[in-house]
């Protein structure tokens, strides 16, 4: 791999999993457009959340990531945004509750649109037709002309996510998120769960700490932490003519000079494009955020270490996440490998558990579902193999919504494969866990049972 880098150095690489667009013209159009619009976050914003990965690196703090598998521009209103950002700040207050550690907060949202497919076609009934591969890239509905890449369709996704972002901040630091509202987000059809007469306990215990703590003057007005969050993005940096148009150079006053991609605080490689001589691990390579790496069962340890030393050359902590997603079958035997290596090695990485994305089954009338046992299987198993090998189980990364859907089986609700035939199935591509199944398992990750 050449030294050299600059925004756009992945073009030589091979592109896996990028779309052949058939307008040269109107793509590069598109890119000249979005290369002059904001950037959607600042390189400054990116540095505070590597400092507090660096913290869940050194096994000190809590990594929460989760969001929809793909966000769509169908379902782009407040409420969907409102309750996602909501069940994560639920499952937030139980695990800092139970843990007593800061829970760095990252959303799957505000960019996550592109997706990696399996096939590049899709048959029905006969007729095929290229794949979806997410609302920022061509059309869901199986029809020839939905399907065509669209360029165009970037400059809805940046549009969306500005403004997705816009809310989010709002929620963040408006005041939805103060913590003397904790009663309040335990709202709907997640108050008939079982986990949710636990949450009021726990919102319960912590109004009366509120109390006290208000009494001996320590309020919001005095201790932002109360009256507000913080709250990071994210996405897969799969579509890199969307990526490079969004990354900036930080050389305002007081800039490093360095690269940012402002399209999210994180990006992560993808299981699928994490080839060492590809174009996307080239890209990613460039930018200062910090990143994350999927890493699948056929992730090999000295892989692994070629991989952190072109991403994280100075072992900087914070800089790199790492990614499981084994299945819970295979999580066991295929993590130690890893945990080993990198330990021997003496890498700086988070180390962050997807319980999602190895778990994925078909149903027999053709549904993608995953069960919610299999899902606390892998997290378990995840912590175990961490506390035999001495490392640190940093963080969780979910595929979630907060809304009332049927798409994953199991947990209190009891969901079997017959709920899912269902129009409570709603997900674009990856089943997600609906509000009560992420707030079950919030409680079940928490190693100390007090909550
Ligand atoms: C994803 O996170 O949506 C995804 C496609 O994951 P992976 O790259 O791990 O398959
Ligand atoms: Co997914």
């Amino acid at each position: 791999m050449s030294n050299t880098w600059s925004p756009d150095s992945w073009r030589t690489k091979a592109k896996n999993q990028m779309p052949d667009y058939p307008n040269p013209v109107l793509l590069e159009e598109v890119e000249q457009k979005l290369a002059q619009y904001p950037q959607l976050i600042f390189a400054g914003e990116a540095r505070k959340l590597k400092h507090k990965l660096a913290a869940v690196s050194r096994g000190q703090t809590f990594l929460l990531q989760g969001g929809d598998c793909a966000e769509s521009f169908s379902d782009f209103r407040v409420n969907t945004i409102r309750d996602t950002f909501r069940i994560l700040l639920q499952m937030a207050v139980v695990l800092t509750f139970a843990e007593k550690r800061e829970v760095v907060k990252v959303g799957r949202v505000a960019g996550q649109f592109a997706k990696p497919r399996s096939n590049c076609v899709e048959t029905r009934n006969g007729v095929s037709l290229p794949t979806y591969r997410g609302d920022i890239v061509n059309g869901h509905a199986f029809h020839p002309q939905d399907r065509v890449p669209d360029p165009e369709r970037m400059i809805q996704a940046y549009l969306q996510s500005a403004s997705t972002l816009n809310l989010l901040r709002a929620y963040a630091h408006g005041g939805y998120a103060d913590l003397n509202r904790v009663h309040e987000w335990n709202l709907d059809f997640v108050r008939r769960s079982a986990a949710s007469s636990r949450y009021e306990e726990v919102a319960g215990r912590l109004s009366e700490v509120l109390s006290f703590m208000s009494a001996m003057g320590i309020r919001g007005d005095s201790t932002p932490q109360i009256n507000g969050i913080e709250f990071y993005t994210s996405h897969e940096a799969l579509l890199l003519p969307y990526e490079q148009a969004l990354t900036r150079r930080d050389d305002d006053d007081r800039g490093t000079g360095e690269w940012y991609d402002g399209s999210a605080h994180l990006v992560w490689i993808g299981d699928r494009t994490r080839n060492l001589d590809g174009a996307h691990v080239e890209f990613a390579r460039g930018i200062q955020n910090p990143i994350g790496l999927k890493c699948g069962p056929s992730m090999d340890a000295d892989e692994l270490i070629r991989l952190i030393d072109v991403l994280n050359p100075t072992n900087e902590a914070g800089r790199l996440t790492l990614i499981t997603r084994f299945g819970h079958e295979k999580v066991e035997k295929g993590l130690a490998p890893l945990l080993r290596k990198v330990k021997s090695e003496a890498k700086n990485v988070v180390w962050c558990c997807d319980p999602m994305h190895g778990n994925t089954v078909t149903t027999s009338s053709g549904q993608k579902t995953r069960p919610f046992d299999h899902i606390l299987k892998e997290v378990k198993s995840f912590q175990e193999v961490h506390r035999a090998e001495g490392t640190y189980a940093g963080g969780v990364h979910l595929e979630l919504t907060g809304r009332d859907v049927i798409e994953c089986v199991g947990g209190d609700q009891k969901i079997t494969d017959d709920h899912l035939v269902s129009e409570m199935y709603q997900t674009l591509c990856d089943p997600r866990l609906n509000a009560s199944q992420a707030l079950e398992l919030a409680f079940q990750l928490c190693s100390h049972q007090t909550v």
